[in-house]
């Protein structure tokens, strides 16, 4: 007998984007440069292929017939970010009419055909001028950054219902200031740990301002990529290593974000190491006003973790001695044309972690999805075959249905994304789209996963 997977009424079905990674015309509309903008000039050969984030999927001049294409898959909602240094070009100053016309008219299409925007408004894309004041190093910057939620509350506050101050802040972290995959390449721990802790101030500056006014109506919240971590074994370092994964890479933004305090753990931790950041008096009452209403989770995939002394090959050598990190471990699915393992029941205990510790915040799926390389090897008959992903979204969403079955207040299912879009360093490397992009024609073709999601939405489920 075919078991049916319904979903709670009015459960949030779309996909998620951001600003630099869709729009393109990234010297045109009056943008200031951002971080990306500026690397892509300096180091265009660590980019694949060497694409920069000039043009990526041309949303800018496609918009209204992307949000058509929302509409005939039965989008509900859909997330955009509002590019920084596109509505404030120094990122402190005037702000910018051709900005302010195109996310008014964005939003209001969006509207027009049923999806509900839900944006972000930081998405990895620091305007340069806040960068060359230190970027998040400098507590003035994440100011500056409350100053920029607040404008765009007033801006778009009226049609605008759900807020997401970060997208993902522990990568800008990780990416800028521990392992080089972000401008502006800094490898410190010390550094990084003040990135991180005045990225949380901005997500508090933000959250104060959209509480100073009233946002009848409108939640904020905050997208955080948590990683279930395991330890590979039962070994006595690895579990502790486990432990000190999941601090670092999950607790220091949801502890702060929805508990409104860091776990003293983490504290002792990055004290014992000499990597305390800089605090002023009055944070840790400051930071109780961050609390959030609504969390997004971005979900790929757990992290096995081992501890470094029982790692053959310690990994890069980059990593303090107490750090530790390893994604693969034989034996497991694997997404073949990526690299990625594959563990959709990790979507439940996330969601089991939220209800029992958390407690039971609203949270939904605000990412999950499936990179393919050379993805044009799957099209047939004019359209791209993508069982592989079919399958993926399905093992996901019934990992899913069984947490809200025993309890979980997950309200919404988000796939990344839309459109195949540009990844930062990967460029066009690993397409994500429900529609594939020709990057020469910006042509926008639907995969076979677009058609099944169709009915997924319609059905507000499906059966299996
Ligand atoms: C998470 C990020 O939010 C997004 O920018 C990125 O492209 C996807 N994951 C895919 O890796």
């Amino acid at each position: 007998m075919a078991e049916q997977f319904t979903f709670p009424k009015g459960f949030w079905w779309g996909a998620a984007t951001s600003a630099t990674q869709i729009e393109g015309a990234a010297k045109e509309g009056g943008k200031g440069k951002n971080i990306w903008d500026q690397w892509f000039d300096e180091e265009p050969n660590r980019f694949f292929d060497g694409v920069g984030p000039g043009t990526t999927s041309d949303f800018y001049h496609q918009y209204k017939d992307d949000i058509a294409r929302m509409k005939n898959i039965h989008f509900n909602s859909f997330r955009l970010s509002i590019s920084w240094s596109r509505l404030i070009p120094d990122g402190s100053g005037e702000v910018n009419q051709e900005a302010v016309d195109f996310y008014n008219n964005v939003i209001d299409e969006m509207i027009d055909k049923g999806v509900e925007p839900f944006v972000c408004l930081y998405h990895f894309d620091m305007p340069m001028a806040m960068q060359e004041m230190g970027g998040w190093e400098n507590r003035a910057v994440a100011e500056h950054f409350g100053r920029y939620a607040s404008i765009c509350f007033d801006l778009f506050g009226d049609r605008v219902k759900k807020w997401f101050t970060h997208n993902e802040p522990i990568v800008p972290v990780e990416g800028g200031y521990m392992y080089d995959f972000h401008y502006p390449n800094v490898v410190d721990m010390k550094r990084a740990a003040q990135v991180g802790y005045h990225t949380l101030l901005s997500h508090v500056f933000a959250v104060k301002a959209f509480r100073e006014k009233d946002r009848t109506g409108g939640e904020i919240g905050v997208i955080l990529n948590l990683t279930p971590s395991y330890p590979r074994s039962s070994h006595p370092a690895d579990l502790k290593a486990s432990r000190i994964a999941d601090l670092f890479f999950n607790r220091s933004f949801l502890d702060p974000t929805v508990l409104g305090e860091y776990p003293q753990e983490l504290i002792d931790l990055l004290g014992e190491h000499g990597v305390l950041p800089d605090t002023e008096s009055g944070d840790k009452e400051l930071i109780k006003e961050g609390k959030v209403d609504l969390l997004g989770v971005n979900y790929y995939q757990p992290r096995r973790v081992k501890a470094k002394e029982n790692l053959p090959n310690p990994g890069a050598p980059i990593l303090p001695e107490w750090f530790f990190d390893h994604y693969e471990m034989p034996g497991r699915k694997m997404n073949p044309y990526r690299g990625w393992e594959i563990y959709p029941k990790g979507v439940y205990d996330i969601m089991i972690n939220l209800r029992d510790n958390y407690g039971n915040i609203p949270s939904f799926i605000s990412e999950n999805g499936m990179g393919v390389q050379d993805e044009a090897r799957f099209m047939e008959n004019g359209m791209i075959q993508d069982d592989y992903r079919i399958e993926f979204i399905q093992d996901h969403l019934e990992w899913l249905h069984r947490a809200i079955e025993e309890g979980a207040n997950a309200k919404g299912y988000h796939l990344w994304s839309f459109i195949d879009n540009w990844s930062w360093m990967n460029a066009y490397k690993n397409r994500y789209g429900y529609f594939s992009v020709n990057i020469d024609t910006q042509e926008r073709t639907p995969k076979k996963s677009a058609y099944w999601i169709t009915a997924v939405h319609k059905n507000n489920g499906f059966e299996k």
